[in-house]
């Protein structure tokens, strides 16, 4: 199916799927030497539950992170870590890896891939490309 809104990832992927995708995702960060010091070594578990959690209230799934979180104001959150070209596209290449590694369909990357790749880019707080 072309062009899937959020509602239809969700259908596609299922929480499940999207848990899963984030769980492998953070596998790779742990142990990626640009990107991975940046993330707290002692809160894994919590790490990966804000990522899951924000995806899924993105894609309507669940207002979870609201509540716990609030507004996700991510730009302002990332302001302290030093993004750029590089690490912008580790992040991305990390992602992209999950996603095959957990079979994602092809119609929901469709969605997923331009909206990872301008929240990315958005981030980057360093050069300006
Ligand atoms: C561009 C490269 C990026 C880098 C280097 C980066 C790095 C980080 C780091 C170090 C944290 C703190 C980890 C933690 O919460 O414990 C974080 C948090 C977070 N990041 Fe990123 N990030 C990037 C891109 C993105 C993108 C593209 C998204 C969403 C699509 C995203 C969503 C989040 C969320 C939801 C949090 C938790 C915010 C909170 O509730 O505190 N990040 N990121």
């Amino acid at each position: 199916m072309a062009h899937m809104n959020e509602a239809e990832v969700m259908k596609t992927c299922g929480e499940q799927g999207i848990r899963q995708m984030v769980a492998a995702f953070y596998e790779k960060i742990w142990d990626d030497p640009l990107i991975g010091p940046m993330y707290p070594e002692d809160d894994r578990a919590g790490s990966e539950e804000r990522l899951a959690e924000f995806l899924l209230f993105r894609l309507g799934a669940s207002t979870r992170y609201l509540e716990t979180r609030g507004n996700p104001r991510l730009r302002m959150r990332h302001v302290t870590f030093k993004i750029g070209i590089a690490e912008r596209d580790r992040w991305l290449e990390l992602m992209t890896c999950a996603m095959v590694e957990t079979g994602i369909p092809a119609a929901a990357r469709e969605f997923l891939d331009p909206f990872f790749a301008q929240v990315a880019d958005f981030m980057r707080n360093q050069g300006d490309g």
